[in-house]
């Protein structure tokens, strides 16, 4: 990248190489102060990363040489940032509750998405108010929500995170995959005659989701006859079209818009669970969160914007101490699902290296994200973290407040996670270990970065403005990178190999040669297939 300020930051790292982390907090003791920022209820703390003042100024620097902001106006816009596809992408314009138009090719789409969040206000309320009757004349007490990728990971990760608000007694289920197993396991737990089935699916032509639908139509059509079965199917589409040939009701499709990515498709009708599950004022809680991010992205300086300040910590991290891989641990079992969200957000926009402008970049981009929750973690994964070879970032997610009933239990989680950062960061004290036999086994290094995100509560509100802060960081990495976050080409060549090889495994070979590797476990399975 030939940036002044890239160049700039390969001196500075050069600078900081014989320093350590906490070297850097001895010489500052205000550095926590310095190098911490809070937003709402928000507080994020990269005090720990390997950064000085020069760092964090030369990175702003960087992002201005980005044109960072005239992205993000471009963004909050309407604009086609998605140039490959040439699609607005306005996720941002979901969780708006501002009524001034937003026009994206002559129309007013603020108009389209309030409509939209009247539609999932009204369902929501009917079927929460046990006045949605299935077709034999029962209250729904079961939604089986079907999607994979964007169309699940969003939905499925909030329900969970925002279980304790659940108000409500109906019973909210999430498939994506097209492992058997699973749906065979929710027909038994489920009546057809008390089950609505939501098909979340943007194209609704993704093989998984339509596989599962169908199957679905199945049972409930083994009860509830053809006609039956029409009334419990939901579909929410950016392809209402298809959703139709399907046979969803036009009363029964929930739409969105191509301006909504797969990743961000959490703010649109895609929600509905979480609306059904939480009630409609905690949802529009929810979707406030984000949107009070997205008003703090597009307003505060760079050098007090949490998300452009977290987005160029990662380039730092990736581009210039050359960490492929980083962690997602938050210590709180509501956001066990956190780290596979993020993994999709940020891996499937910013793995990539085609240029803006033809040709592939030359820089690293996206790295692995992968995590999961402590203190689990620190009993598997975290030695590899203290004493591996690689340098592994950590941003650590906390709540300040635990369930009221274990206060105790709650001190302790927060110590741990406390403590992983520090012992990250310091390393053992060499001194301790001169005289032991075993010093080189026991001798952690430290000096490993890492952020810390603490909130007071996990609320509607804070959630919301969480993964709003992840989106955007994901946003500002993609303009520094030079790439574009919103296409996704490289998932669909494994879309269209299934097509070639899915017929073999049905006894149907076309004439497709295959690689002997492909051939032999399609002859493997063919073979032992019980
Ligand atoms: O995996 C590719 C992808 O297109 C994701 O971006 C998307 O979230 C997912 O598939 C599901 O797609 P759809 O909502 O169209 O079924």
């Amino acid at each position: 990248m030939p940036s002044v300020a890239w160049q700039d930051l390969h001196r500075q790292q050069q600078l900081l190489v014989e320093t350590r982390i906490s070297d850097l907090f001895k010489q500052d003791s205000a550095r926590f102060k310095q190098f911490s920022l809070q937003f709402n209820d928000i507080l994020l703390d990269f005090s720990k990363q390997r950064i000085t003042t020069a760092v964090v100024e030369t990175l702003c620097q960087l992002a201005k040489e980005a044109e960072l902001k005239a992205s993000m106006t471009a963004l909050f816009n309407g604009q086609k940032v998605n140039y490959s596809e040439q699609r607005s992408v306005l996720h941002v314009a979901l969780r708006d509750p501002g009524a001034s138009p937003l026009m994206v090719d002559e129309r007013n789409i603020k108009a389209d998405v309030h409509s939209a969040l009247e539609q999932i206000q009204g369902f929501t309320e009917i079927v929460r108010a046990g006045q949605r009757l299935g077709a034999t004349g029962k209250t729904v007490t079961d939604i089986l929500s079907l999607g994979i990728g964007g169309s699940d990971l969003g939905p499925s990760m909030v329900c969970e995170a925002l279980h304790e608000y659940r108000s409500t007694d109906l019973n909210v289920h999430f498939v994506a995959n097209i492992d058997g197993k699973t749906l065979a396991s929710i027909f038994k737990k489920c009546d057809p005659e008390t089950t609505l089935c939501i098909i979340n699916s943007k194209t609704f032509t993704t093989p998984e989701t339509l596989q599962n639908a169908k199957a679905v139509r199945t049972w409930f059509e083994s009860v509830l006859g053809e006609k039956g079965a029409v009334q419990h199917l939901i579909g929410v589409t950016a392809n209402p079209e298809e959703a139709l040939r399907f046979g969803i009701l036009k009363e029964n499709i929930f739409a969105f818009w191509d301006f909504v990515g797969g990743r961000y498709s959490v703010w649109s009708s895609v929600g509905l669970p979480i609306a059904l599950m939480i009630g409609m004022d905690e949802y529009k809680s929810f979707l406030l969160g984000a949107h009070q991010m997205d008003q703090h992205f597009i307003s505060a300086p760079f050098a007090e914007n949490m998300p452009v300040l977290l987005g160029l910590i990662g380039i730092w991290n990736s581009n210039f101490w050359h960490c492929s891989t980083q962690a997602i641990i938050p210590y709180d079992d509501g956001l066990r699902k956190f780290p596979d969200y993020l993994q999709q957000l940020e891996m499937e926009s910013n793995g990539k290296r085609a240029a803006k402008e033809n040709g592939f970049v030359s820089h690293t981009t996206a790295p692995v994200i992968w995590g999961g929750v402590g203190c689990n973690g620190q009993h598997a994964y975290m030695q590899l973290l203290h004493q591996g070879t690689q340098i592994i970032p950590v941003d650590f997610i906390l709540s300040a407040t635990g369930h009221l009933e274990f206060d105790e239990h709650h001190e302790l989680l927060v110590a741990s996670c406390l403590s992983q950062s520090k012992a990250l960061m310091e390393g053992s004290k060499e001194d301790s270990l001169n005289q032991d036999p075993l010093r080189d086994a026991k001798y952690c290094a430290g000096d490993r970065p890492s952020c810390t995100i603490m909130y007071p509560k996990l609320t509607p509100t804070v959630l919301g403005s969480l993964i709003a802060l992840y989106e955007h960081k994901v946003f500002v990495q993609g303009i520094v990178w030079g790439i574009n976050s919103f296409d996704q080409w490289g998932v669909e060549l494994g879309k269209k190999m299934v097509k070639e090889i899915l017929p073999h495994l049905q006894g149907q070979p076309t004439d497709t040669q295959f690689d002997s590797s492909t051939q032999g476990l399609i002859d493997f399975f063919q073979k032992n297939r019980v």
